[in-house]
């Protein structure tokens, strides 16, 4: 199966991450946004990774207007519908990943393969929302998606052989290095990850150190990049609440169960690095830790 045009919908921090690296692996890239302001921002997001590999010297200025110009952007799903592949990165609801898999499965051609960047959710209940499910894979990226290396490529129990190998070969062909994982809520990485990141809240709760100290003993005591708080605000509460309900949901494990903290700071539009505020605050350089 052959791949030359790829539909990426939702334009936020994965989704910008995911249309630059489609873009650069020479694909041409239909981008799909709610509305103006979104395409916009994403837009400026895509623009904004490039112009810092070009200023640390790992992009010619020439070849970022060229990446730019595989780019196009649109509010209407209809402009998607002669890619060969679309990959959804929007919010983290099944709901409204049904529905926008279930009007994609409208619009595109019978051939055209549906990946799902989600989380937390079954690519399984994905598929099932439209008439192709052995076309439907997950394609599980990692943010910063331009850094990091690997891509959960994720098959269900209809995933047709032919589509899983081109799914698995388009994530080679973008520079990364993929893994097969089973359509389980979480699949690999996430399974492991997110109990951690929510009992780093839990513990934080309960008094055992201060966030910065947390963070501090998981960067310097075990050489992880970055601590679990730092980490949340990189991902996003709001997402990461929605990935420990959906989680806790499937497997009824108190390990996923959302901390009521999380909670609060959804309610409280604290997003972490994308709202300016999360367990940091992140207009302050370096971000300042806030009181909770
Ligand atoms: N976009 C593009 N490039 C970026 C970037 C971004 N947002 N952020 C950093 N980079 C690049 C930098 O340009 C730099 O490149 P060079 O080494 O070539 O100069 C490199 O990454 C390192 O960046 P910095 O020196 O600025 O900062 P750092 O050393 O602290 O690294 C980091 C930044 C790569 C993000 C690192 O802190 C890290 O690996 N953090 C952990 C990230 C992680 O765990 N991600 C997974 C989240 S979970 C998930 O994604 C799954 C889910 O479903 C929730
Ligand atoms: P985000 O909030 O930054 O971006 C979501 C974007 O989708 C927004 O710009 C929104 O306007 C857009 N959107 C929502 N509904 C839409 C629709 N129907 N049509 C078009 N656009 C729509 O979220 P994100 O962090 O980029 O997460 C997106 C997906 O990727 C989620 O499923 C999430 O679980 C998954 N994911 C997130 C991370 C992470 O670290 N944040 C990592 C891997 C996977």
């Amino acid at each position: 199966m052959k791949i030359e045009k790829v539909g990426v919908v939702g334009c936020g921090l994965m989704g910008s991450g995911i249309a630059e690296v489609v873009a650069k692996a020479e694909f041409d890239v239909v981008v799909c946004e709610m509305n103006e302001q979104f395409a916009e921002a994403g837009r400026n997001r895509i623009d904004k990774s490039l112009s810092r590999a070009v200023d640390k010297g790992k992009l010619e200025s020439a070849d970022r207007d060229v990446v730019l110009d595989r780019l196009s952007f649109s509010t209407d799903l209809a402009a998607l519908a002669d890619c060969d592949l679309v990959i959804e990165a929007i919010v983290e609801d099944i709901e409204a990943k049904n529905e926008l898999f279930s009007t994609l499965d409208g619009l595109c051609g019978p051939e055209a393969i549906f990946a799902s960047n989600t989380s937390s959710l079954t690519i399984t209940d994905m598929a099932a929302a439209t008439s192709r499910p052995g076309r439907v894979v997950g394609l599980h990226f990692f943010n910063p998606v331009p850094v990091m290396k690997l891509v959960e490529v994720v098959r269900t129990i209809a995933t047709r052989d032919d589509v899983f190998d081109t799914a698995f070969s388009f994530a080679r062909n973008l520079g990364k290095q993929p893994i097969a994982a089973k359509d389980n809520s979480g699949f690999v990485v996430n399974l492991l990850l997110v109990p951690y990141m929510l009992d780093a809240i839990r513990h934080l709760d309960r008094g055992v150190a201060s966030v910065e100290d947390i963070d501090r003993a998981m960067t310097l005591g075990l050489g992880y990049p970055m601590g679990p708080f730092t980490l949340s605000d990189f991902v996003g509460i709001d997402t990461l609440c929605r990935i420990s309900e959906i989680m806790f949901d499937e497997y009824r494990e108190e390990r996923y169960a959302p901390p009521p903290l999380l909670k609060r700071m959804v309610s409280m539009g604290r997003y972490g690095r994308k709202s300016g505020q999360g367990f940091y605050d992140w207009s302050e350089d370096p971000p300042k830790p806030l009181a909770l």
